[in-house]
């Protein structure tokens, strides 16, 4: 029999045969198991997971439902490619998706592997559809790594260092992030100007004519948790259909429920055009889809837009099994009751403590600020120094832009382990008052 490996063991097997550039560095810890919203280390260390595998899992880990499906339908059929054949499981999911997209009219869809395939899926029917070449995108986007997804993100610079040409006809507009927004600047006034600077090349350089899309994430997910106002989606929508720019939205990390409805940007009462999903789709499992409008997602003839693995039987019996579970254990409103609380709590600790700053919650979806009290702006160091001591305490939880404490755990989360979470919390935010959390000795590789 194997001997059992710890933590340290397995990275030191793993370091040498694994690319930095593929994992951004947190805690060194080797995930073995999990339940519900537990995951435990190869050290046997169970921690709370506010992460969710990057909000992959939001029926939770190994849910006793899904594993059924999955079991099941891997010893029935593990693969068929649909790019020849239907499988049942596929068969089944294609209209129950479709179904579920706000989108009214006819919708269809094409299978994917990855949240990035999605979206390189969105450029490529949007230009088979519209005849047009240009795609406009947002600053602080992550839409993903293959090279299409990566020429439309625009939230690290390790993103695009050394691996240009990116996808040619792409333009980047701002974002209108909190940190965007000038001191006193009221939310009209915020929006007219980002409305103008989003404006601004199709003014000078960039003929509405010629772009085929606007792809925006309507809550941007590794941006920070920030949702767009309001009136700055309707402008940017209506502006797009003034033009006949299609309108697609990115629901890889926001949808399946995270923000207290299926898709993110049913929060806008809008219908887009195009949509990608993943991550949580398949509860982890590799599958995403694109969805739109029947007439854009025919646009394009076979083989066009196929992959051997993309919809397979097994992905696609655990998305029906997550759907079940969404639906039977009525995690939507599970996400937007508890994400209230969530919101409470965070408040009053922003109230209690002077580092904490902006905190923004969308059902189980927050992004709260810690910043330097005495200037107003981001603390990397003091945000390094809390989530290390929440991981020491026993909760996972990561940064983004190196000051947003990422708040996702998966929706099946119970109100004592959420609590159990608030006392951590408590603990860590008090102590980094009275000044007693030190840096890790790794400080300056965590974070992205
Ligand atoms: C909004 C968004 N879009 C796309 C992706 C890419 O998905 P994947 O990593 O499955 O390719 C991500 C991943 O973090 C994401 O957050």
């Amino acid at each position: 029999m194997d001997q059992h490996k710890n933590n340290q063991q397995l990275l030191a097997e793993e370091s040498p045969a694994f690319s930095k550039a593929a994992r951004v560095k947190y805690y060194n810890i080797v995930i073995e198991s999990g339940s519900g919203a537990e995951i435990t280390d190869a050290d046997g260390r169970t921690y709370i997971d506010l992460l969710a595998s990057a909000s992959a899992t939001n029926t939770g880990h190994s849910h006793p439902h899904i594993v059924k499906a999955i079991q099941d339908q891997a010893a029935k059929l593990i693969q068929y490619t649909p790019a020849y054949f239907a499988s049942a499981p596929e068969a089944a999911l294609a209209p129950r998706l479709t179904a579920l997209a706000p989108i009214s009219g006819d919708v269809a869809l094409a299978w994917g592997n990855s949240g990035s395939d999605a979206n390189d899926a969105i450029i490529k029917f949007a230009r088979a559809y519209t005849g047009r070449q240009n795609v406009v995108s947002f600053t602080g986007a992550y839409h993903g790594s293959t090279y299409g997804s990566i020429s439309v993100s625009a939230v690290s610079l390790n993103m695009s260092r050394k691996i240009g040409p990116l996808l040619p006809g792409v333009v980047k507009v701002p974002y209108p992030d909190p940190w965007q927004r000038l001191d006193g600047e009221s939310e009209d006034a915020f929006v007219d100007r980002m409305f103008a600077a989003f404006k601004l090349p199709f003014e000078t350089y960039l003929p509405a004519e010629e772009v085929a899309v606007i792809l925006i994430e309507p809550i941007q997910g590794d941006g920070g948790i920030v949702k767009a106002p309001d009136a700055y989606i309707h402008k940017v929508y209506d502006f797009a259909k003034a033009n006949g720019i299609l309108f697609a939205v990115d629901e890889v990390n926001q949808g399946m429920g995270r923000t207290g409805k299926w898709w993110s940007i049913e929060h806008f009462g809008i219908e887009p055009d195009l949509m990608s999903v993943g991550k949580s789709l398949a509860s982890g499992l590799p599958l995403s889809a694109v969805m739109g409008r029947a007439e854009i997602m025919n646009s394009l003839g076979s083989p066009a837009h196929v992959f051997t693995t993309a919809g397979n039987p097994v992905t696609t019996a655990a998305a029906a099994a997550t759907m079940d579970v969404i639906e039977d254990e009525h995690l939507l409103d599970r996400s937007a009751k508890l994400g209230a609380i969530a919101k409470d709590y965070f408040e009053n600790a922003k109230k209690k403590y002077d580092f904490i700053g902006d905190v923004r919650m969308y059902g189980l979806d927050g992004g709260i600020d810690i910043i330097d009290s005495k200037t107003g702006k981001g603390d990397d160091e003091a945000t390094t120094k809390l989530i290390y001591r929440v991981f020491e305490l026993g909760a996972i939880i990561i940064s983004l832009r190196g000051n947003v404490l990422r708040f996702q755990p998966p929706l099946v989360i119970t109100e004592e382990q959420l609590n159990k979470t608030f006392k951590i919390f408590d603990q860590a935010f008090e102590e980094l008052s009275q000044g007693k959390l030190s840096l890790p000795d790794n400080a300056d590789e965590i974070g992205w």
